[in-house]
Order: C-alpha cells, then sequence, then structure tokens
C-alpha cells in the first residue's frame, strides 16, 4: 500500500504485542561505540528504533507537508500522514508567512540569486549581511555582532573559539546542546551547575579561583531554557560573573524578539540590555530563518571570533535571502504589530497554561512561547505521544537524556497565529490520549509483573 493510504497509529493496542524495547532504554544508551567495526557498531540504535518506529513509539523526524501553520497536514517517519492542530513549529510570531517578509526575501533574490557564494572571513558578506548585523547590535545595545550559519553554530563557535584547554566554563546543568558541545571541546574543565541555582554557581566560582587565578573562566547560561521555560537572574550572574573576574555567555535563542512588550526578551525584561558580556542567539525560532549570532560589546572580540570561532570562519555565509528575511523579521519585531503580535503569543500562552492545568497536566516554567506539559515516565509519555496523531494533534515528545529521567514531557510550541480554539482541540486531545495511554500502561504493568511471576515461579 502507498505511504499516503497509512492510517495513523490508533488506540487499539494489545499491550502482550509492545516489545520491552519500544517502551525502554533511551538515547543515552547508545551514546558510547565500542569495537572496531566503525559503521557496524551502531546497529543497536537503529534496532532499537526500529522497534519503537514498528509499534508507533517513535515521534521524531516528522515531516509537515505545508506551511507551519496552526493547523496543518504532516508524516511521521513511517510514512502516515496526518492532519492536526500544529503546537510543534517555532514559528513563534507567526513570521515565516508573512507578507512583507516573503516579498523582502523575493526582492533580495531578484536582486543577488540565492547564494552568498562564500565564508564571512572571506568575500561572503553581503549588503544584507552587515545591515543585518547592525540590526542586531541595535537591538541588543551591543555594539558588535557576528553571523553564524545556524544559532547552534553559534554556541559551538563562540566557546570554542574563545576558551582555552586551561580555562573553566560553569554551566547551567541544563544549558543546549551546542553550548555543552562547545564546551566540552574546548577544555576539560567544564563545571555543570544546579538549574538555575545560583548558590551553586557561586560555590564553584569561590573554588575556581581559589586554586587557579592565572586562566579564564567563562560561565554560560540561556535567558529562556528551553525545555523548562523558566529563566536565571542575569543581574545576579553578571554580577557574580564581575567578582569572580569570570565573564557571562547568554543564549537569547527562545525569547529574543518574543518576550518582553519591545521584544528584549528576558535580557530586556531584566533591564540588562548592553550589560551582558556576550549574548548568542538564533534565528530560527522567532526570525523566519535559519542563522544565529554572537553579539558583544569588542570589536576586538569580533574579530578574533570571525577567525577563530571556527563555525563562522570555515562555513559558508548565511545567503542574502536569509539575511534579508531576518531583517524584515526585525523590521516587524520592533513594529507596532509586533508588539502586537507578542501579546497575542502571551495571550495564547497563557491560555493554553491554564487549559492544560484545568485538564490536570502539570505544567512548569513561566508563561513563553514553550509550554512544558510533564507526564513523567517515557513509557506512558510514548504511549500518549503515539495516539496523537490519529487524535489531530502535531506534538514533539521530549525525553531523556534532552530532559530528566522520568520527567517527560511535551514541549509545545505556541504561535501568535493559534487561537483559542486551536488550543481548546489540543488539550481536549491531549487528555482523551492521556486517559486511554494510562489504562494501556496499567494493562502493560500488569501483564509485566503476571509474566515476571510466572518466570519465577516456574524457576
Ligand atoms: C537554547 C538554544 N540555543 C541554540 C539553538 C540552536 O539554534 P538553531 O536552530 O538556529 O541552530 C537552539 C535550538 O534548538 C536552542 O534551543
Amino acid at each position: 500500500m502507498p505511504d499516503s493510504y497509512m492510517e495513523p497509529f490508533s488506540a487499539e493496542v494489545l499491550v502482550e504485542n509492545i516489545p520491552r524495547e519500544a517502551l525502554t532504554g533511551s538515547m543515552r544508551d547508545f551514546r558510547e561505540l565500542h569495537g572496531t567495526d566503525l559503521l557496524g557498531r551502531v546497529a543497536p540504535f537503529y534496532h532499537w528504533q526500529e522497534a519503537r518506529r514498528h509499534h508507533g513509539y517513535w515521534p521524531y523526524s516528522k515531516s509537515t507537508e505545508e506551511a507551519p501553520q496552526p493547523v496543518c497536514s504532516a508524516r511521521d517517519d513511517t510514512g502516515r500522514a496526518f492532519r492536526g492542530v500544529n503546537f510543534a513549529s517555532q514559528d513563534y510570531l507567526g513570521l515565516a508567512l508573512h507578507p512583507e517578509i516573503k516579498a523582502a526575501a523575493k526582492a533580495a533574490i531578484d536582486e543577488y540569486g540565492v547564494h552568498s557564494a562564500g565564508s564571512s572571513a572571506l568575500a561572503g558578506n553581503t549588503k544584507y549581511s552587515l545591515a543585518l548585523e547592525r540590526a542586531v547590535s541595535e537591538f541588543l545595545d551591543l555594539e558588535h555582532t557576528i553571523l553564524y550559519p545556524t544559532g547552534w553554530a553559534a554556541g559551538y563557535g563562540v566557546i570554542k573559539g574563545l576558551v582555552r584547554p586551561d580555562d573553566h566554563i560553569v554551566m547551567d546543568g541544563l544549558a543546549h546542546a551546542c553550548l555543552q558541545e562547545g564546551a566540552y571541546s574546548a577544555t576539560r574543565n567544564v563545571h555543570l551547575h544546579g538549574h538555575l541555582k545560583l548558590e551553586a554557581l557561586r560555590r564553584q566560582l569561590q573554588k575556581i579561583r581559589a586554586r587557579d587565578t592565572r586562566n579564564a573562566i567563562l560561565v554560560v547560561t540561556e535567558s529562556l531554557f528551553s525545555m523548562d521555560s523558566d529563566t536565571p537572574d542575569l543581574v545576579a550572574l553578571q554580577a557574580l560573573c564581575r567578582e569572580y573576574d569570570a565573564r557571562l555567555l547568554v543564549d537569547a535563542a527562545h525569547d529574543l524578539g518574543c518576550i518582553g512588550a519591545e521584544g528584549r526578551g528576558h535580557i530586556g525584561l531584566q533591564r540588562m540590555l548592553g550589560d551582558i558580556d556576550i549574548v548568542m542567539g538564533s534565528f530560527s525560532k522567532t526570525f523566519a530563518s535559519n542563522g544565529g549570532f554572537v553579539a558583544c560589546r569588542s570589536p576586538a572580540v569580533r574579530e578574533y571570533l570571525k577567525f577563530y570561532g571556527c563555525s563562522a570562519t570555515f562555513s559558508n555565509a548565511l545567503s542574502p535571502v536569509q539575511c534579508a528575511i531576518v531583517l524584515k523579521a526585525f523590521a516587524i519585531v520592533g513594529s507596532e504589530e509586533g508588539r502586537r503580535l507578542r501579546e497575542r503569543l502571551l495571550d495564547r500562552a497563557v491560555y493554553l497554561r491554564a487549559q492544560l492545568r484545568a485538564a490536570g497536566f502539570d505544567v512548569i516554567g513561566e508563561p513563553s512561547a514553550i509550554v512544558p506539559a510533564v507526564v513523567g515516565p517515557e513509557a506512558l509519555a510514548r504511549m500518549v505521544s503515539r495516539l496523537l496523531p490519529a487524535l489531530g494533534v502535531v506534538a514533539n515528545l521530549v525525553e531523556f537524556p534532552a530532559v530528566a529521567k522520568g520527567a517527560a514531557r511535551f514541549r509545545l510550541q505556541v504561535m501568535a497565529s493559534h487561537s483559542h480554539e486551536n488550543v481548546d482541540d489540543l488539550v481536549d486531545a491531549l487528555r482523551g490520549a492521556a486517559d486511554a495511554a494510562l489504562s494501556s500502561y496499567r494493562r502493560y504493568h500488569a501483564v509485566a509483573a503476571e509474566t515476571r511471576g510466572k518466570q519465577a515461579m516456574g524457576r
């Protein structure tokens, strides 16, 4: 049968038929690779993934069949087609389809073609990329900006570019993968501290400075954490950095442009504009394009990163089309329309949080475009997730190691274009899926306990 005729997985499931691997294990189990067969040794991951996929418990690698709108057609990665309310896209202000942005993209194509054709360290800059650097700098009140091909590249590149093996990095334990990868590739002296725990950070800084006054310290955090939707005290963090001769890097990927009356995110809300040592971010959440940036006060840091921040230096620059899109997005973000879109986004986020709580879900963090609805055990969360396509929902499940073990959750992403009705549809479907999954989950455990009992008796 062709893919397009495959129905989404339904609630009728015989728990006896679910293989153990589909509901247990995590991606962490396959990170270590041993043996000489470089390609063959990745196969256990594939077998585990296939078991999950075949039985409908693999919610990753979905594709959309149209633009990221509030209601959207999609496919899971077995090709099963479904349509539903979309809370899985990070187009927070709904700019991906904005007529002015599409017009700006078309005009840039007509003028420049579609390619920057070089690294920004060589001849890949365009008048659009230079204007975008200025726009980011003005927006953040930090005079110097370097663009990167993605936000990931910005996070990795700024750390790898500035930190050397004898230096130290002190980082919130929940910092994004790009920050962690950058940190571990730059130095072995990476010290993780408890999420948002200022006192733990202070103790680590004290300890490091007590024995090392010769090397640099970089403190790394996010202004809005992407799995928990919470935010650190940036004023206190920057003050601690000054006290211990450290520098602060803040990743503003998820709140810049979409939080606060002016759209300056938590950096603006905490009146820290221009006062953070280094700010990095991504255009891929609010600014309708791939791309990232690092902004700082020092021309020396900008020039150093241009040539030593590897992921920009040795990578093709953002295309003129991408830069024109982001530039127009900044213009909208800074306009009255941007303010209205942010109000709408916040209204929808607050409404979603309230409706989820009223339906019995555990919602964590503060109101933002990210609404984490915690389910708990991975097996139960996978069972809920399996049912969502048939109930008309596109949503992302996140589980360990992206979040703590036993704290699997739906990381719902709200867009200004969502209506209250979209939210109601989502919450109804999630409640229905959770109820059905809970009964399968209990049966699954009862059957597993019975099997274990029989095995024990037979022994
Ligand atoms: C906190 C944070 N930083 C950086 C990134 C990477 O951004 P990009 O999608 O532009 O590579 C993300 C996106 O997942 C993120 O959540």
